[in-house]
């Protein structure tokens, strides 16, 4: 039963721009984008409002089980439903970030999220992002691509977006210009929470976040933008037979 269209799995810690990407090549190649992050996220936040622990599994297992997490694909990202509520705004704030990242290290949370994120990807003809689509969810993608940047970078984009200056891109080569303390302070806290989660993330038992082996590395730390899409683009029309 093999699927009619080719799936893409992308990749990458926190920050790297693994959404801005996804939702790139869904668009060029007329594709679905699914943001795995989202379902957890979904899921954490649903554990903030049940008052849940995120250190324990069988009640978090439990409540995963009783719960409906649709991915609506958009242009731009996905919208995100938790038991029919549009919850696409809540959980980018950084109570969920966090509660996310927590919330993912049960093997058996992760098993329920691949055995949903295998039903929504079965037909193919999607991007699919996250840590381990192409380690677990996917091991058969046709394009992997594990996109990656130096924390410092990932951190000044977070940092960015979190203070939405729009005449700022996801890339840019410029120095920033000075910032005042305040917003030095804000930018450190940022890094620092963006390295933790790496931390967790990376060193989880159940599919840490690591490269497939078969995966392309794009490391867009001196990249721009552009520059990033552009090869991804070459990288998946040199993977798929002419779409
Ligand atoms: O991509 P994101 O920042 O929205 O992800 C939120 C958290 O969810 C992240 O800290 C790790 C976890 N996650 C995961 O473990 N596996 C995925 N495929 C996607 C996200």
């Amino acid at each position: 039963q093999r699927r009619q269209r080719p799936v893409i799995a992308i990749d990458g810690p926190a920050g790297a721009g693994k959404s801005t990407l996804a939702a790139h090549l869904a668009r060029r190649f007329d594709f679905l984008n699914l943001e795995t992050g989202a379902m957890y996220r979904a899921l954490a936040l649903k554990a903030i409002e049940n008052d849940l622990s995120f250190d324990e599994e069988a009640p978090l297992l439990a409540l995963a089980e009783g719960t409906t997490i649709t991915l609506e694909p958009q242009l731009e990202g996905n919208r995100v439903l938790l038991d029919g509520a549009d919850v696409s705004r809540r959980v980018r704030e950084a109570d969920v970030t966090a509660a996310a990242s927590k919330v993912s290290v049960h093997p058996q949370v992760r098993a329920w999220m691949v055995r949903q994120q295998r039903t929504l990807g079965a037909a193919g003809g999607v991007v699919m992002e996250g840590r381990d689509i192409g380690t677990a969810v996917f091991p058969d993608a046709e394009v992997k691509i594990f996109l990656d940047a130096a924390p410092e970078v990932r951190g000044n984009r977070r940092y960015r977006q979190t203070f939405a200056n729009p005449s700022n891109g996801n890339s840019e080569r410029t120095a920033s210009p000075a910032l005042t303390a305040e917003q030095r302070q804000a930018q450190e806290a940022i890094l620092r929470e963006l390295k933790e989660r790496d931390y967790r993330d990376r060193h989880r038992a159940q599919s840490p976040l690591q490269p497939a082996t078969d995966a392309v590395i794009l490391d867009s730390t001196a990249m721009t933008l552009d520059e990033v899409l552009g090869r991804a683009e070459e990288i998946v029309r040199s993977h798929l037979p002419p779409l």
